[in-house]
């Protein structure tokens, strides 16, 4: 594969355009909608209400959001790239293609504004998460989800491999503006923003990466990171294939990163 740049700071590293996007994305969303509409369930997601995804992907949490909020409310799906958004918005699913570093949100009344894995990635990180408290009512919620790359490194039985190709995925996210200990920092920052009730719920799992059976997080972004990687110099083509082989040996596991859910309410 022809080495590319390595990435500029600021840059979002996982690209829509990328070829299994859509299938990594579906990795994500089959292993963490079901915990996050729990999430807003427990904030008292009901009929009605008004709420906004942001960096919403495939749209899978923003359409379950449309069972729950019922006729009579609405939900808003966000994203920089809405190729994904496009084909399900409908009367109870409005689509915005926005850049939200660079247009924040509009203030408004949303009874619950959620983002999943999408703040971490911002170096405008703070910004972002100051329009969001901005744009709920009095008594709204807002719900950050980000990983926290602390178990990211933690396999069985421990590999030399998994742990390079891991370190080394961190440090082009790092050098992208990705900050990789966001989400142990969320309960005080949305503190410290002035939201009250303010909650949290940490979760991993411990998985097989395998492509086909298991979670295949690791292999496809891995994948998609491969030309940054490369081109960083921090492993080498021997390494990405001892990597892929790790996880087609039906026996090693992994943590998956810690998924740090976070809520508060605006006074
Ligand atoms: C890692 S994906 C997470 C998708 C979804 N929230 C989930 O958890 O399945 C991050 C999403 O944020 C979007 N995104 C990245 N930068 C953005 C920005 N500046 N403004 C709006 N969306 C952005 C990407 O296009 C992508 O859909």
């Amino acid at each position: 594969m022809a080495p590319t740049s390595p990435p500029a700071p600021n840059e979002y590293l996982l690209d829509s355009a990328w070829h299994a996007e859509r299938e990594r994305l579906n990795s994500l969303t089959g292993l963490y909608d079901a915990r996050s509409l729990e999430l807003c369930l427990g904030l008292g997601l009901t009929e009605g209400w008004r709420c906004a995804d942001i960096g919403a992907g495939t749209g899978s949490l923003a359409q379950a959001l449309v069972e729950h909020v019922g006729t009579t409310g609405s939900v808003l799906a966000v994203d920089a790239d809405t190729r994904f958004l496009d084909p399900i918005a409908s009367e109870r699913l409005e689509v915005l293609r926005r850049d939200v570093t660079a247009e924040p949100l509009p203030p408004g009344a949303l009874d619950l504004v959620h983002a999943r894995l999408l703040l971490e990635h911002l170096p405008a990180r703070d910004a972002v998460l100051e329009s969001m408290v901005r744009s709920v009512r009095s008594g709204g919620w807002v719900l950050v989800e980000d990983f926290d790359w602390v178990t990211a490194a933690v396999v069985d039985p421990p590999s030399d491999v998994h742990e390079r190709v891991v370190n080394a995925a961190m440090a082009v996210f790092r050098q992208a503006g990705l900050d990789i200990g966001y989400g142990r920092t969320l309960p005080r920052r949305l503190t410290a923003l002035g939201l009250t009730d303010v909650r949290t719920h940490a979760e991993t799992a411990q998985v097989q990466a395998h492509r086909d059976r298991g979670v295949p997080q690791w292999e496809l972004l891995v994948d998609q990171l491969t030309p940054a990687l490369l081109a960083a110099g921090l492993v080498t083509p021997a390494d990405l294939d001892a990597f892929h082989a790790l996880w087609h040996d039906g026996a090693t596991v992994c943590f998956a990163p810690l998924m740090v859910s976070c809520a508060g309410r605006r006074p």
